[in-house]
């Protein structure tokens, strides 16, 4: 790779693994699936002995992860419930963690049901009021973890005085940025300590690949989640790590089209008469908007929308034709969901109904498609 650190991150990003491989000179770094490497001699290494602790391809990864995020240590695993399972191995019975109420369902679900019966207790917050978190915080508190925007209602929480209270109250700040990416908001640089992600979203981007990250500032941190990968061996295989490695290359376009395309979906859908409300941070009267101009490049490419009633959301998702009806998010195609049945069926019913994720709330993963084309399908959907 490259190794001038004058060359901006775009440049830096595509150029993730070129010429590693210095016996051929490869551009694409090659894949290497050896499970296993020969010792020079005993108590001698060539750097890699077995695949789990250590594999060259996913070497190249983690590094590019690294430098993505700005952090020290990057460390890739087969899911984004992969890498977070782990992180929270982090923590002991008794430890207390907050965290955003506005929250993808799976990460609720491995608390509430697994981690839960391991003695860990969680408190779910608001997020966007900072004051809100300051009185969740506990004694045995011992992290914060924000999604922002949250998921599904694109609540904005303010980074940096989130970190402010994390530095104060020695927590950990754990940030999810699966939405934004870092070629949009970088919650390292503005002081986090790990950064999550579900690499299956917009950091591999074709909804072809199942992938997680973690990405630590510190490298005393960064060891010891190397330490909790390579026991607990939840990693990204080298054929996969191959393929993020080919998707990052194009993040930074790819994130351009889907925030000039988030845009103008919301701005039409606003306009819609059996449309009741948009949520989407890059629209002037969301709550959040200001505050995400500050901390964010751009507003990406996630937006919900209510709609009159639970019945036309279920006729809309039919009636799709180019958008797909389809959970996951972050991939090159259009897909929509119904968070309150899919990705958010786990949580339980009256905190659904309190946090607004009910059956006429639809949230829409806006593709790089021709943008005319993706406001056809939906003019037609909601008709
Ligand atoms: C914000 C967020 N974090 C984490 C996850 C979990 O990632 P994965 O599905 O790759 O396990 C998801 C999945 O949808 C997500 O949306």
């Amino acid at each position: 790779m490259a190794e001038n650190k004058t060359l901006a991150l775009e440049s830096r990003i595509v150029q993730i693994g070129v010429g590693g491989d210095e016996r051929t000179g490869a551009i694409s770094y090659p894949i290497h699936p050896s499970a296993t490497y020969r010792h020079p001699g005993v108590g001698e290494t060539t750097g890699f002995d077995y695949t789990r602790s250590g594999n060259p391809t996913r070497q190249v990864l983690e590094e590019g992860l690294a430098l993505l995020e700005g952090g020290c240590r990057g460390l890739a695993f087969s899911s984004g419930m992969a890498a977070l399972t782990t992180l929270f191995l982090h923590f002991s019975s008794g430890d207390h963690l907050v965290v955003s109420e506005d929250l993808y369902g799976g990460t609720y679900r491995v608390l509430d049901q697994i981690f839960a019966k391991l003695g860990l207790t969680v408190t779910y917050i608001d997020t966007t009021s900072t004051g809100a978190v300051e009185a969740a915080v506990r004694e045995k508190t011992r992290a914060l973890l924000i999604e922002t925007p949250g998921n599904p209602l694109l609540g904005v929480a303010d980074l940096k005085a989130l970190v402010a209270l994390c530095r104060s109250r020695q927590l950990l700040c754990i940030v999810d940025n699966t939405f934004l990416t870092p070629v949009l908001q970088r919650p390292l640089d503005l002081g986090a300590d790990v950064v999550i992600h579900s690499a299956t979203k917009y950091l591999g981007g074709h909804n072809d690949l199942c992938a997680g990250a973690l990405i630590a500032r510190d490298p005393e941190l960064g060891e010891r989640l190397y330490f909790l990968q390579n026991s607990t061996g939840a990693i990204l295989p080298p054929q996969d790590c191959w393929l993020l490695i080919r998707s990052l290359k194009t993040l930074t376009l790819r994130m351009e089209r889907h925030c000039r395309n988030a845009l103008q979906v919301a701005l039409w859908l606003k306009d819609q008469p059996r449309v009741t409300s948009v949520y989407y941070p890059g629209l002037k009267d969301h709550p959040g908007h200001e505050l995400s101009k500050n901390q964010a490049r751009d507003f990406g490419g996630m937006l919900s929308f209510r709609v009159e009633s639970p019945q036309l959301a279920r006729d809309v998702l039919k009636r799709l034709r180019l958008i797909s009806f389809a959970e996951s998010l972050g991939g090159v195609e259009s897909l929509m969901t119904l968070p309150a049945v899919q990705t958010h069926g786990d949580i339980p019913p009256e905190d659904r109904e309190r946090l607004g994720i009910c059956e006429s709330l639809l949230r829409m993963s806006v593709g790089i498609e021709n943008v005319e084309d993706i406001i056809a399908d939906l003019e037609q959907a909601l008709a």
